[in-house]
């Protein structure tokens, strides 16, 4: 379930309102993007997870982390795909974590409860953030060729568009998964935008 309205450009206080976690409350948080390789946050245990349903998609416009306002970079978010699997990264976390994991994702996410599935087999609910299309940063479908181009140009304070690319696809390909939009932005930034088809 998500919050009612829209989403805030800033989402710290609309997540934080709608999930109360107990500080030592564990919880299970599903990363499938920078979440899967960028791990500066504690956990508890840390799981090769999937969820169904949903598909990877840079379709988030990033102004906080890999670009800048007003040359926004462009990041992953989940897009509903009936039947479809995402995989990535369980993290079993303290509550109390998700208050800085809530700023580091403030650029238009909000954490929703989903099953998950654990390598292994186990199933767990779990919170993954997740930027939907009614956000002020969502920037929407476009020709791999154009989203591969804004990627190469964008960079912010986390540092270039091109290495979050560069290591979720990395991260990816760790995991085994398969995700041939990824894959394909990838091989496109290796050869270079210049040498994209329009
Ligand atoms: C995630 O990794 O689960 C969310 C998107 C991101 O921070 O890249």
């Amino acid at each position: 379930m998500k919050p009612e309205g829209k989403t805030a450009a800033d989402t710290v206080a609309q997540n934080a309102a709608f999930h109360r976690l107990a500080d030592d409350e564990p919880v299970w948080l599903f990363g499938y993007g920078s979440l899967i390789y960028k791990v500066d946050f504690p956990y508890i245990r840390r799981r090769p997870a999937c969820i169904t349903g949903w598909q990877r998609r840079f379709w988030q416009g990033s102004e906080d982390h890999r670009g800048v306002p007003g040359r926004p970079g462009r990041v992953v978010t989940l897009v509903e795909a009936p039947g479809a699997e995402c995989g990535g990264v369980a993290y079993q976390v303290a509550g109390r974590v998700f208050r800085s994991l809530d700023v580091r994702e403030k650029n238009g996410y909000l954490r929703l409860w989903v099953p998950v599935r654990l390598a292994g087999g186990d199933a767990v609910d779990g919170l993954v953030y997740i930027a939907g299309p009614d956000n002020p940063a969502f920037l929407g479908p476009a020709p791999d060729a154009a989203l591969v181009r804004q990627i190469a140009a964008a960079r912010g304070p986390s540092g270039s568009n091109r290495e979050y690319l560069l290591k979720l696809a990395a991260a990816l390909r760790g995991l085994d998964e398969d995700d041939s939009h990824v894959y394909a932005l990838e091989t496109m930034l290796r050869n270079g935008p210049g040498r994209v088809d329009p």
